[in-house]
């Protein structure tokens, strides 16, 4: 049986269970709670207190399937194997088992008849070097060797290769051991191995080892507990176990692709790589505004800004004048809809989105470019105030110029850029890329309070406006405030916000302790916790109470006492859409 995606990822999660995994979902593409970034980029994310020792409840060893969206690798899209936003199935071993059992499987999954069954003699595999700071990964050689993969078949990489970790400055993270299928294509040169971008070998999975901890001294230490996190590229495995050769020719891929051949006049392999551009990009962006989402010059919606334009621009440059990204995000939506139901339900606002962003960007494009040309006509260098004229009257994001530039041979002063950027805008544009590339869970001691504020902001409502069925409907916390948005069909008067700050207040005052329950959902229903989407916990799962006051259901961390919290006060009150109300407040010391 050729095996299909839907097909792998049962196969996947039952391999894991039956080795006694638990089954985690799938969280959202924007992280809850965690101000350190914009998007998931890895199943670690949600993970990262529980990689540093809190317990899980889940117990020490979890299998999940996660959306994963990131740029670091951006301009390798369009390449065999490269994508932007893709599914990452995992199994997790927290201070559970490590090298011998993650390798073991690992290859049993690959290559058992009763599995995946790929041909065991077209598996390669690289192994950390090690470095100053950790050492060479013979172990894990020593046990891909006493599985039966040659020495031959087993390289040395440096820490640019196999290394993961942390998801943001500080953190877990650890050397990797990556696994490689021979396509069975030409060696593009002597030394084609393992992680040559040629593609011949198709990397398929990786093992990390995550027993270290980054310091923000940049030191190495050792973890309290040795975790183990893989990552299986469900695109990539499809296509490997298809016989593709790319993943743009998977049947996910495929209705896109055959959609953009149609209506643009493609004549090269270059013009190829536009094709997979796009059909990533748009991929991408529909799921991206399936978060609610909208194009903005700021964080995750200027990175949606971004996708949807250069799709646009890669569409021209195909001959392609008409709109027509929301029909391919229809088709998008269409393959999606039954494992993410609710690209469906926004089915309507995604479309309108996109329409909208794509009739924005066409009226100056055309100008736009011309404009480009004439600039870039009698110079080396684009400087930082005519690449802010391309941004500001044309809307081109940098990114875009910086590709035309070197399409023809010219750089783009990208500082320049950003300091006319924060002339004109009082913004730093790179502030949010940075923290785009930055991604520990930032347990830091003051989001901490405002997470445990946020819980009793979320019950003080209920008891000051007198409706017990309010509930969280999205939550999202900085180092300096919190934010959270809650069902409710009017504003609240003044005396209301007052009634609320009071109510917050006397609990803070009243050093309540703050509690840690394991229990499962039933119980937590029956004992009357608050909850926000029930379809995302699992079978166990933590009740956080405050004293009396509060209940409700969460992962924390929170504070031990509310004595710690400082005195809390709301800032802003407003609706975000018909029947949603969102708060921000703050805690002053
Ligand atoms: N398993 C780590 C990653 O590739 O995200």
């Amino acid at each position: 049986m050729v095996l299909n995606s839907d097909n792998l990822k049962k196969l996947y999660i039952e391999f894991f269970k039956q080795k006694g995994h638990k089954f985690i979902p799938n969280v959202s593409l924007i992280p809850e709670n965690d101000p350190t970034v914009l998007f998931t980029t890895a199943g670690m994310h949600p993970l990262v207190p529980f990689l540093l020792g809190q317990p899980h409840p889940q117990g020490k060893r979890l299998v999940n399937l996660q959306k994963c969206f990131r740029t670091s690798d951006i301009d390798e899209v369009g390449n065999n194997f490269h994508l932007s936003f893709f599914e990452m199935l995992g199994n997790w071993s927290l201070g559970d088992y490590f090298k011998k059992e993650a390798i073991t499987w690992s290859l049993e999954f690959l290559t058992s008849k009763n599995w995946l069954g790929l041909d065991k003699n077209r598996i390669y595999v690289s192994v950390f070097e090690g470095d100053e700071n950790v050492p060479r990964d013979e172990e894990s050689a020593r046990i891909w060797q006493s599985l039966g993969i040659p020495k031959e078949r087993i390289f040395y990489l440096s820490k640019k290769e196999n290394w993961w970790g942390p998801a943001g400055e500080t953190g877990p993270c650890g050397p990797d051991t990556e696994m490689f299928y021979d396509t069975g294509k030409k060696s593009c040169e002597k030394d084609c191995k393992p992680s040559c971008p040629c593609g011949k070998y198709f990397e398929i999975w990786n093992d990390v080892f995550m027993e270290y901890n980054k310091t923000a001294e940049g030191k190495y230490e050792l973890l309290d507990q040795k975790n183990v996190d893989t990552g299986m590229g469900v695109e990539r495995t499809i296509a490997v176990l298809q016989g593709k050769n790319s993943v743009y020719e998977i049947e996910e891929f495929k209705p896109i692709v055959d959609m953009l051949k149609k209506i643009s006049k493609i004549t090269n392999e270059k013009q190829e790589k536009s094709i997979r551009i796009i059909a990533d990009h748009i991929r991408a962006a529909t799921f991206i505004l399936a978060e609610k989402i909208v194009p903005k010059n700021v964080e995750q919606g200027y990175i949606l800004r971004r996708l949807i334009r250069r799709a646009i621009r890669h569409g021209k440059s195909l001959g392609i004048e008409k709109d027509f990204l929301s029909e391919l995000s229809k088709i998008i939506i269409k393959i999606h809809s039954k494992d993410y139901s609710y690209l469906k339900e926004n089915e309507e606002f995604i479309l309108n989105e996109m329409k909208k962003e794509e009739m924005r960007f066409r009226k100056t494009l055309a100008k736009g470019l011309r404009k480009f040309n004439e600039i870039a006509k009698n110079l080396k260098n684009i400087d930082g105030k005519n690449a802010f004229l391309l941004f500001q009257s044309y809307g081109f994001p940098i990114e875009m110029t910086k590709e035309l530039g070197k399409e023809i041979g010219i750089d783009v002063d990208e500082n320049g850029f950003e300091e006319e950027f924060k002339k004109h805008q009082k913004i730093s544009r790179v502030g949010a890329e940075k923290k785009f590339g930055s991604g520990l869970a930032d347990t830091s001691e003051q989001t901490v309070k405002l997470h445990t504020a946020t819980h009793l902001l979320n019950e003080a409502l209920r008891r000051v406006l007198k409706k017990r069925d309010i509930i969280q409907k999205g939550s999202n916390i900085t180092p300096e405030r919190l934010r959270f948005d809650f069902n409710f069909d009017r504003g609240l008067t003044d005396k209301e916000i007052k009634d609320v700050e009071d109510l917050v207040n006397e609990q803070i005052k009243k050093a309540l302790p703050v509690k840690r329950k394991e229990t499962t959902l039933d119980e937590a229903k029956k004992m009357g916790a608050q909850a926000v989407f029930e379809q995302k916990y699992g079978e166990k799962i933590f009740v956080y109470s405050i004293g009396d006051f509060s209940l409700e259901i969460c992962s924390g961390p929170h504070v031990k006492n509310t004595k710690e919290l400082g005195k809390f006060k709301i800032v802003k009150e407003k609706s975000i859409s018909s029947g949603v109300r969102r708060i921000r407040a703050i805690l002053e010391k």
